[in-house]
């Protein structure tokens, strides 16, 4: 018998992929949360992550500029221009800045879904 740590994914309908500009983003609210949301058309790619800029609080990523950083994607804050990773959420600017928390995106058709971590759930597995 072992026992395994699995992390719980909530997947939610964000919106449609139209409703997202290609190359931008757009803000999606979860329950009291903002997601930034983003088409990263030029690598055919989804990211989200919170909306909130940890550098002065401001709700701005969804409004950022995306990018790369010796090929990794990143968003760049409206307002100072502190970059951050769309893989791993981390401040590329400063080290010492704070992160951001990053969610999975899914896209069926031409729907977009975005992962909620609900915290680990403990299965046991009898052998
Ligand atoms: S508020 Fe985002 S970089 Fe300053």
């Amino acid at each position: 018998m072992s026992i395994l740590n699995t992390e719980v994914i909530t997947w939610f309908f964000a919106c449609k992929v139209e409703d997202v500009p290609a190359n931008g983003g757009v803000c999606v609210k979860y329950n009291d949360e903002q997601i930034a949301l983003f088409n990263f058309a030029r690598r055919g790619e989804w990211y989200a992550s919170q909306n909130l800029c940890p550098h002065r609080m401001q709700m701005a990523l969804s409004r950022g500029m995306t990018g790369t950083q010796q090929g990794e994607p990143k968003v760049a804050c409206p307002f100072h221009k502190k970059t951050f990773s769309l893989e791993d959420g981390r401040c590329l600017s400063d080290e010492h800045e704070c992160s951001i928390t990053v969610y999975p995106v899914r896209v069926e058709d031409d729907r977009v879904y975005i992962g909620i971590n609900n915290g680990k759930e403990e299965a046991v597995v009898m052998a």
